[in-house]
């Protein structure tokens, strides 16, 4: 039952100058339960009925039928505030969570409609970082989101995979590499020597007269600088994989920037043939200055494309591959220009689609202790942070519960999502501190916390041992505060799945479960729940299995495993 739709339809045969949608959208519900569950400002109407708030809502609160599902209607200070029946409140949640169980919150909005997501894409040879870690964990929430809405998502990972700096690679490679020190050092390796470029470049600038000869090369076919650039790329893909791994990470394609280098002529004759293309120096560019912004970049001196150039390529690809409804792009609020800049010269193409391109950006990752840099040396790769948080979580379980099984697999699925739920706790725009007391914390606003309020309710269930579907349940048994807190947040899931969807925030579901688990452990403490009455029994093993379904579904669309137990 969607009380706030019954309300409205209330509310509409006394407001005919409103619609009800209008209606709807009107309707707030307060922030304190006292003022009812939902309510009606009456300011909008003062001017269309001349008559003041508190009139109008006087009058309504006469007039309106009060219907079975409602206690009370009461005027306070031109709200109309609806106070809603606890027990058919309850019922109407917790019934129909128990019908829907695990798909509870999912819906087929999206049926039909194909959603593009383009999340992770680290770069070849270059280090798999904590910064790599938000869009990473970011789209792969939003990924879960969308696919729980009925979309059709496809998750693409853009590697980083061509541009001028393969050239430069081959050219340290050539000069100081071995095969074996890259067999064995991996991205380190070529790392190192990519740095080694840098600075010996500084001192020979013909180092990277070479290095473009070489870009210039891979861009022709050649083959020996395509051999070597493939055994790049499958070097740096085999550690990224280890990290997908961990995080339970996978996508749908992994066509990176090379997979444009084909496509790309035929965007840069249709940007000609539309006009778009200005000479500068020697390089084309699409003035953008009318629109307040640097020229876009489309091919350099040498001839040379960019990383825009893949990008505008790529986006008129997937549009006729995938036919988007939205195709979404994640990454650091640090390529805010790069995305608006390119977004405005697919509009200037004449594309309608150049508002269905999203840009979902983030703020910045820093550790509490040192920093994260590529170019010193002292970067913090994800692979040893995760590790790290797997290992830190295993010491708490060696102390706190020593006893429990598979305790490698759990310290696993803890100490990752320790990190994940740190990483979307927060608006995505927030820069992210990461400190491993705050994240490993089992009693703050953690991953670990909520996975322990998941693990508790599990518990619950597995000593009572029943089956859920055969209860009897008596709703008016859940009437108490602490049980219709858990209730409304309960019954409030499916709405914060799709504003997550609407906003692009996995942060309102983190938020969402984080509030849940409290309410739950309030609710805990304050209602034993293995009882002897039958009845008070039944109805809160209904209420606790709601809960410990929600939380694991909420954990699940940000991309955290719930253990039974911990
Ligand atoms: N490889 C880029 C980086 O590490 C991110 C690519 C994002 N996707 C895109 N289509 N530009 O910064």
């Amino acid at each position: 039952m969607d009380f706030k739709l019954e309300i409205a339809k209330l509310l509409s045969g006394q407001f005919t100058d409103l619609s009800l949608e209008e209606i709807l959208s009107m309707i707030e519900i307060p922030p304190n339960p006292d003022m009812g569950d939902y309510a009606f400002p009456c300011f909008r109407l003062a001017k269309i009925l001349r008559k003041a708030p508190a009139q109008i809502a006087e009058d309504a609160v006469k007039n309106i039928e009060k219907a079975d599902f409602i206690d009370e209607i009461k005027n306070v200070t031109g709200y109309i505030n609806f106070y809603i029946n606890k027990s058919v409140f309850a019922a109407a949640v917790l019934s129909e969570l128990l019908k829907a169980k695990e798909s509870y919150g999912q819906s087929d909005i999206g049926k039909g409609k194909n959603i593009v997501i383009d999340y992770s894409s680290p770069n070849i040879a270059k280090p798999f970082h904590v910064g790599h870690l938000r869009s990473t964990v970011i789209g792969g929430s939003i990924y879960r989101i969308f696919k729980a809405l009925g979309y059709n998502t496809i998750g693409i990972n853009h590697l980083g995979d061509w541009g001028t700096q393969f050239g430069k690679l081959i050219v340290a490679y050539k000069k100081w590499g071995s095969k074996e020190a890259i067999e064995k050092g991996g991205i380190k390796e070529l790392m190192d020597i990519y740095v080694r470029f840098h600075s010996e470049a500084k001192e020979d600038p013909s180092l990277e007269d070479e290095a473009r000869e070489w870009f210039a090369k891979m861009e022709a076919g050649d083959e020996e600088a395509l051999s070597l650039w493939n055994w790049f790329k499958d070097i740096s893909l085999k550690e990224f994989n280890r990290v997908y791994k961990l995080l339970d990470i996978s996508f749908d394609s992994y066509a990176g920037e090379s997979f444009y280098n084909d496509k790309m002529d035929a965007v840069i004759k249709e940007l000609e043939e539309k006009n778009l293309l200005k000479e500068s120096e020697g390089a084309k560019i699409v003035d953008l200055e009318d629109a307040n912004m640097p020229p876009c970049l489309i091919t350099k001196k040498d001839g040379s494309s960019l990383y825009a150039t893949r990008d505008i390529t790529a986006a008129i690809y997937r549009k006729k591959t995938y036919d988007f409804e939205k195709c979404i792009y994640v990454t650091a609020l640090a390529q805010n220009l790069h995305f608006a800049q390119w977004f405005e010269v697919i509009k200037r193409m004449g594309y309608d689609w150049h508002d269905k391109l999203v840009h979902v950006s983030f703020g910045m990752v820093s550790m509490e202790t040192g920093k994260l840099s590529t170019r010193a040396g002292n970067v913090v790769l994800l692979e040893d942070l995760l590790n790290e948080a797997i290992s830190k979580t295993l010491d708490i379980i060696n102390e706190k519960n020593p006893d429990l099984e598979d305790k490698e697999q759990v310290a696993e699925k803890v100490g990752i999502g320790a990190v994940i739920f740190n990483d979307l706790i927060n608006n995505r725009i927030k820069d992210v501190v990461f400190s491993w007391d705050k994240v490993l914390n089992f009693d703050g606003e953690t991953g670990p916390y909520v996975q322990y309020t998941h693990a508790r309710a599990s518990s619950v269930l597995r000593k009572a041992n029943v089956d859920i579907d055969s209860l009897d349940i008596d709703y008016s048994l859940l009437t108490d505060d602490s049980s219709i807190e858990v209730i409304k947040l309960i019954g409030q899931f499916p709405e914060k799945v799709k504003d997550a969807a609407d906003k692009l925030e996995p942060s309102f579901i983190a938020r969402h479960i984080v509030d849940l688990a409290q309410a739950f452990n309030k609710f805990y403490h304050d209602n034993p729940v293995l009882v002897e009455d039958e009845k008070i029994r039944n109805a809160r093993l209904a209420l606790v299995y709601s809960v410990k379904t929600v939380i694991k579904s909420g954990l699940y669309l940000l991309g955290i495993a719930a253990p039974e137990k911990m």
